[in-house]
């Protein structure tokens, strides 16, 4: 059995908590949020007699594998940083932290206590995500000429009034970008290829906020091709995920329940997909992917392999939207490092 802890018992634990349950061979062994209240509820609804809100006391107390962070955004690196020198694995919430010092931090934590870094990008895990990459990877669309992300969601202000940490860059660390269009940003270079450069406008145009519900992006990708991302929480209704990628030879299109369009020079149909990305605007991406990543992370500390998405994967979605950041400020086209 690999044991598992939660640090941050909020809205997405209940995810971890459903994927620890189904993936083979993992157990949970204690829960910790600074808030008591939440923490007593997590242990109390997942079977546990005890929770902590001292991170360090639990590190002390209990026999742990690995912890999930799924604390405010930035905040992941205080957290890791504190589990990693207790030896810790650690399975970190996206995005994996808000600035790339504090991303650099949790790497270089991991690496020199020796302990695996695995991002949650669950909905690489979707059949179609798999099918496109594979698809992409084999050439059957020729060479990528241009690969877009439509990110069209709508968040309300309640629902940025809800915590404290929503909508701030030093603990959200963006707006729709860094919360919402991260998956869809990730979706796109696992699929697509790494982005090389971008030129950028973000807005706040509807929400009270501090950081951006409404951007575009034009993307210089590392094999040549180009492509556009735009994303916002501000518009209503809130429209399906798409994501494109045009090539030479082949098409093809997918959104959040399917293949949009399957256009190969072979004449075949679109494959059928029997999961989605959790529904139409949803957040909650089904549990059964964060189920993989947990199995995943089991398995990749029983062999002492990378997990699926290791440091470097997580990091270069938000690499990307920082780079974005940096351009709507300044007017520039900024190149990712
Ligand atoms: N993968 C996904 O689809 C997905 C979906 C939603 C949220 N997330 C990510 O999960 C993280 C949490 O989001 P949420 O919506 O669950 O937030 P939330 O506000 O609902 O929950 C966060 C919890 O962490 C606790 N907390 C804060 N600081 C802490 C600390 N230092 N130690 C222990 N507990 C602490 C809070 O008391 C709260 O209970 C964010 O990084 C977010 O981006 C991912």
């Amino acid at each position: 059995m690999i044991k598992f802890a939660i640090v941050g018992c909020g809205r997405v634990s209940s995810l971890h908590f459903a994927a620890i349950e189904k993936a083979p061979d993992t157990m949970l062994a204690a829960v910790c949020d600074t808030d008591e209240a939440a923490a007593k509820k997590a242990a109390e609804e997942n079977g546990l007699s005890t929770y902590y809100t001292d991170l360090e006391e639990m590190l002390r107390k209990e026999e742990i594998d690995v912890i999930n962070i799924c604390t405010p955004s930035g905040t992941h690196a205080d957290v890791a940083v504190i589990a990693a020198a207790h030896k810790k694995h650690i399975l970190c919430e996206k995005p994996m932290e808000v600035t790339s010092e504090r991303m650099q931090r949790v790497i270089d934590a991991c690496e020199e206590n020796g302990v695996l870094l695995s991002g949650v990008f669950q909905r690489r895990n979707t059949d179609m995500v798999q099918i496109a990459k594979k698809t992409v990877a084999e050439g059957k669309l020729g060479k990528v000429i241009l690969a877009d992300a439509y990110l069209k969601y709508w968040r309300s202000q309640e629902y940025y009034d809800s915590g404290d940490w929503r909508g701030t860059w030093e603990l959200d660390g963006g707006g729709c970008l860094m919360n919402q269009g991260i998956h869809g940003i990730d979706m796109l270079i696992y699929v697509a290829g790494r982005v090389k450069s971008v030129t950028a406008k973000c807005a706040t145009l509807a929400r009270d906020i501090a950081v951006e519900d409404t951007a575009t992006v034009l993307l210089n990708f590392e094999h040549g091709g180009m492509g556009v991302i735009e994303c916002a929480t501000s518009v209503f209704p809130g429209q399906d995920t798409i994501i494109s990628v045009h090539g030479t030879e082949g098409s093809i299109s997918f959104g959040t329940s399917g293949f949009l369009s399957w256009q190969l020079p072979d004449g075949s149909e679109a494959p059928a997909v029997s999961n989605d990305m959790g529904g139409l605007n949803c957040a909650w991406a089904g549990n059964s992917l964060h189920a993989i990543l947990v199995e995943d992370m089991a398995e990749a500390v029983r062999d002492g392999r990378k997990p699926l998405v290791d440091g470097k994967e997580a990091r270069h979605a938000v690499d990307v939207i920082l780079a974005i950041y940096e351009s709507a400020r300044t007017g520039k086209e900024v190149f990712i490092q």
